[in-house]
């Protein structure tokens, strides 16, 4: 059950650069962490003292993040005498899935996560029961080569004059567009065909925008920052509303194929989706109606995108089983998952 959720959104420090800087993300969890774990203490009408255990992210993510996170982890732990979990952030997406639908999940499952840094499929089983406490295994299927789908959304929208993250704002006006208007060719995979690839719609958007001329219209929409949805309505002509809704359902129809034929191969009884791209509307309409052999599962949008609750998800089968690390837990951008 969760007691408390609290999220410190950066979308403001970030919004006008149009992409996450890096150091200012560091600087940003530097201030925020204390009075957000104090918070959700409050929420939670309870104190340090109460927790069993305190888990954080090891990785993968922007370095200077994931070590104020687990220095402060750190920290709590000694001066509390707590045990220290671990948990992989992309582990912590798909735990926001299971946190809310474990039950009726059954295994093998796939888990496609999609968001800003990633898009990844896995096989995921069940472990052997250690302690009572069932701890997933995952097998990687396919991955991105180049851009995450979130930061395909995230370069379109930049493009384009919508602000920082692209991906809700182009949730949003997709369903005014003609998603068949325009039409992308995607490169045949060489390789591992499961794996992704969202540079190439990138690229075939820019030069959509160079051979249609936008500059009026981009240039408004960029003196609108923080406008709502209605208002970027307003300032986008049809055309580019069938532009976005074309992307979108380019992006969509990526996604899914890739997860159909890892269903099928793997013989899946569940499909599980997550990751901050999971919150778009069109990609769970689309994933319902996909046909798909098996049942699909999101996140409640809330939990889709980056959150605490999922870390905790992810590490209570962990604490039960008695994974704990010691202090020499070091950030790890790169890490993987299976
Ligand atoms: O999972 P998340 O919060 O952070 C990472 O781990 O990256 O995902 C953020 C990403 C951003 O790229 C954002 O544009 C995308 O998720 N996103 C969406 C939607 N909401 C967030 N993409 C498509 N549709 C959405 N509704
Ligand atoms: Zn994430």
């Amino acid at each position: 059950m969760v007691l408390s959720s609290v999220v410190a959104s950066q979308f403001d420090t970030h919004g006008k650069y149009g992409g996450v800087v890096p150091e200012l993300a560091s600087r940003e969890h530097l201030r925020a962490i204390v009075p957000v774990v104090r918070h959700a203490l409050e929420q939670a009408r309870s104190d340090l003292d109460d927790l069993a255990a305190i888990a954080v992210t090891e990785g993968p993510g922007l370095v200077g993040s994931l070590l104020v996170g687990i220095t402060y982890a750190k920290s709590l732990c000694f001066v509390r005498k707590r045990p220290l979990i671990a948990v992989n952030h992309i582990e912590g997406h798909i735990h926001a899935v299971i946190l809310e639908a474990g039950p009726s999940i059954e295994y093998p499952a796939i888990a496609l996560v999609a968001s800003g840094g990633h898009t990844h499929l896995f096989e995921v089983r069940e472990g052997s029961a250690d302690r009572g406490s069932y701890c997933l295994s995952y097998r990687l299927l396919g991955k991105t080569r180049d851009d995450a789908a979130g930061e395909a959304y995230d370069k379109v929208a930049k493009l384009l004059g919508f602000g920082y993250p692209g991906g809700p704002i182009i949730d949003r006006l997709a369903p005014h567009g003609d998603p068949h208007a325009v039409k992308f060719t995607f490169a045949r995979m060489k390789g591992n065909t499961l794996d992704f690839s969202f540079s190439g719609l990138k690229t075939a958007v820019l030069r959509w925008v160079q051979e249609h001329n936008l500059t009026d219209e981009i240039a408004a929409r960029r003196r609108s920052q923080n406008a709502s949805a209605q208002d970027f309505l307003a300032l986008t002509p049809q055309s580019t509303l069938d532009l976005l809704a074309s992307f979108q359902h380019a992006v969509i129809e990526e996604l899914l194929r890739r997860a159909a034929v890892s269903i099928e191969e793997t013989g899946a009884r569940a499909l599980i989706v997550s990751g901050g791209v999971a919150s778009n509307a069109g990609l769970r309409e689309a994933a319902q109606s996909a046909g798909l052999a098996c049942p699909v599962f999101f996140p409640t949008p809330a939990l889709s995108t980056d959150n605490a609750a999922m870390i905790a998800a992810a590490a209570f089968p962990k604490f039960r089983a008695g994974h704990f690390t010691d202090f020499s837990l070091r950030a790890q951008a790169n890490l993987a998952l299976a």
